[in-house]
């Protein structure tokens, strides 16, 4: 996300100094949807239940040549081999399943299910993203779309949901929920990864980064007919060594109860 002298002392972890600098940057005209969401992460304005949706795209278009390389190789990123896993080994070895990975960006997750799939569906918003997921020729579908809105398009058609390392740029996942419960055929996963809190439903933290508790995922999942099969905690990915601070991450693996889906 475009830079500033906050993002630098946000980073550095000196709170103060960096929500003066932004509240400066905010008074000469910079970006205010990234300001007040970087002033919101420092708890100094009300939390936002998700990241500007423009600011994602310019984030991820910048970042989509580089985007394998940084997390792979720098980060250790693991999310994909974990879920990938644990999918393999819940459903027969002979399966053939219809997948949606949902914030598929370059096309990670999908890689690791390339055994699994019938069919693969991917939806992100960030073009350049999808462009990188298209040159691995894994996917049958790439959508240019924001989560909730593809997710009310469709109804009993994917076996298989998966969303890896998306959910820390959305607070409030009851949407999503409903979405992926209505898009899925009944005894359908959904499989996702979370940074992890204790308290609260979900909280934006320092890191522009959402974390979300376990407690408010059981709910939600309750609330969907989704049964949690799996929760798992896993260190993901190593933290960017310019950032301080360190996090949980869990994976979580739920299973759609087996009652059908109502009818429209
Ligand atoms: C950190 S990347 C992870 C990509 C991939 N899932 C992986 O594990 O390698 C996050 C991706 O989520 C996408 N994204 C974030 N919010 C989104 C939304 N509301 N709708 C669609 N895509 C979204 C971003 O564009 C980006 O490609």
């Amino acid at each position: 996300m475009p830079g500033s002298g906050g993002d630098a002392l946000r980073v550095m972890g000196q709170g103060a100094n960096a929500i003066a600098a932004y509240r400066q940057a905010l008074a000469l005209g910079g970006n205010a949807d990234m300001i007040r969401y970087s002033l919101a992460a420092l708890g100094a304005e009300p939390s936002p239940t998700l990241s500007p949706q423009h600011c994602i795209v310019g984030l991820f278009d910048m970042y989509a040549e580089t985007f394998d390389r940084d997390l792979v190789d720098k980060l250790n990123y693991q999310s994909p081999r974990l879920l990938a896993q644990l999918i393999a080994r819940s459903v027969p070895a002979d399966a053939r399943l219809d997948i949606l990975d949902i914030g598929c960006g370059t096309g990670l997750m999908g890689e690791g299910l390339r055994a699994l799939k019938r069919t693969l569906t991917g939806v992100d918003l960030s073009p350049n993203m999808l462009e990188q997921a298209r040159r691995r020729g894994i996917y049958d579908r790439l959508i240019e779309s924001d989560i909730v809105a593809f997710l009310e398009t469709q109804a009993d058609q994917f076996d298989v949901t998966v969303s890896t390392d998306v959910f820390i740029y959305i607070g409030d996942l009851a949407g999503i929920f409903a979405g992926v419960r209505r898009a899925l055929r009944s005894d359908g996963l959904f499989c996702f990864s979370v940074e992890a809190v204790d308290d609260g439903d979900f909280v934006l933290r320092p890191t522009l980064r959402y974390a979300h508790s376990i407690a408010y995922l059981t709910r939600l999942a309750e609330q969907n007919s989704l049964v949690v099969a799996t929760i798992e905690p896993h260190a993901v990915r190593r933290e960017a060594q310019r950032c301080r601070l360190q996090h949980r991450h869990a994976v979580f693996f739920l299973r759609q109860a087996v009652t059908p889906n109502p009818s429209p």
